[in-house]
């Protein structure tokens, strides 16, 4: 990346975009951030005191919804990896969709960050989870990059803005960065969950019966075609808009995602998941996800799940991408507090407390 000119007015105008961007990003994850920490990711899983979140939801995307729907491979992936889920006729899948807030009761035009999370349990006992964003890639190489990122976008005591000397030191330490936040300023305002690709990220290895692997990345690929909201029509959408689609759309008939795989060629690189690998290298459609219906998920099968994108069925291995490594344990932290929120009635005092308010 070229030098950054704090003197230029050029420089000053990207800054100040990057950090409006950097700082509606990072707010989704105000509150599991702090579990990451500056020696390493697991020291630094400590509880974060005193909480502002409401009990019992999860401490990222905690507006969701569950749904209920199957698998049905094509045969296709088969010879790339031994995983029950390739040849299965059909394979159950409990999964959620999302919104990229903390908060479980904001408006859902308050995020273009929509997720899809799946969790397929197979004949021969394996689950194989996942937990995907509408997004093609991460913003920085590493998880102490991502909280750096989220250091530097928070808004200065004595200004109230980001201070632009911190931020363009950042982006000189991960100027990864900078490709991520100009693509997320111009990302298009989605309309729907049906419509969504909803991508892996990070990379896993498919491994065959003989032991060979083959590193690639996924994405849903959806049979619904993308809606993209005008600015206008975005500020005044409803504020439960998606999710009343979803299930709207559902009424009619069942929604459908080719499962894509995208395999590495050598060289790529496999632990970076801000480095997308080139359009060019082979796709292969391993099955179609098909979804027949959704529930709250206040009583819904994905209430209690932790949709940890670590736990692969033999077939699959996780790379040694540090964002992933980083996911399994914050995901882990969230559940443990959710569901001891839950289990001690912390959950239900508080939606009862919603509800005389
Ligand atoms: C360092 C990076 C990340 C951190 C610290 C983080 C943290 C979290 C936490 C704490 C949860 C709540 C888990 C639960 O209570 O079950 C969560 C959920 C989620 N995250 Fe992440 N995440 C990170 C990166 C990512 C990436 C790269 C993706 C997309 C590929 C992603 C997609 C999701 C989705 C879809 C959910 C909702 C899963 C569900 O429906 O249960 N996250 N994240």
């Amino acid at each position: 990346m070229s030098k950054v000119d704090l003197r230029s007015k050029k420089t000053w105008g990207a800054l100040a975009l990057i950090a409006a961007i950097a700082g509606a990003m990072a707010s989704a994850f105000a509150w599991t951030a702090g579990w990451l920490g500056s020696r390493t990711i697991s020291q630094a899983l400590v509880p974060e005191t005193p909480t502002p979140f409401p009990p019992g939801f999860r401490r990222a995307h905690g507006k969701g919804m569950c749904f209920t729907g199957n698998f049905v491979p094509e045969g296709a992936a088969r010879s790339l990896s031994t995983a029950r889920l390739f040849s299965q006729t059909e394979t159950r899948v409990v999964g959620r969709f999302s919104i990229g807030t903390g908060n479980p009761y904001a408006a859902d035009n308050s995020t273009k960050t929509l997720s899809m999370a799946l969790m397929f349990s197979t004949d021969d006992k394996q689950q194989w989870r996942m937990a995907m964003n509408n997004e093609p890639y991460f913003a920085t190489r590493d998880p102490e990059g991502f909280l750096a990122l989220r250091k530097v976008t928070a808004p200065d005591a004595a200004t109230g803005k980001p201070d632009p000397q911190r931020l363009a030191a950042f982006l000189k330490a991960y100027p990864e960065a900078e490709k991520y936040l100009k693509w997320a300023a111009h990302k298009p305002a989605p309309g729907s969950f049906a419509g969504a690709t909803f991508y892996s990220i990070n990379a896993f290895y498919l491994v065959d019966a003989h032991g060979n692997r083959q590193a690639v990345r996924w994405m849903m690929r959806p049979h619904d075609p993308f809606i993209s909201l005008s600015e206008a029509q975005r500020q005044t959408a409803d504020r439960n808009a998606m999710f009343e689609g979803v299930s709207q759309r559902l009424a009619q008939k069942p929604l459908y995602w080719d499962f894509v795989l995208q395999l590495a060629q050598p060289g790529d690189p496999v632990d970076d998941p801000s480095q997308p690998w080139p359009n060019d290298r082979k796709q292969i459609v391993a099955g179609t996800l098909e979804v027949t219906q959704v529930e709250a998920q206040a009583e819904g099968p994905c209430r209690d799940v932790n949709f940890d994108p670590s736990t692969v069925p033999a077939g699959v291995e996780v790379s040694a991408d540090p964002v992933l490594n980083a996911r399994s344990a914050a995901y882990s932290h969230s559940f443990s507090r959710r569901e001891r929120e839950i289990g001690y009635g912390k959950a239900t005092e508080a939606v009862q407390m919603q509800e005389v308010k």
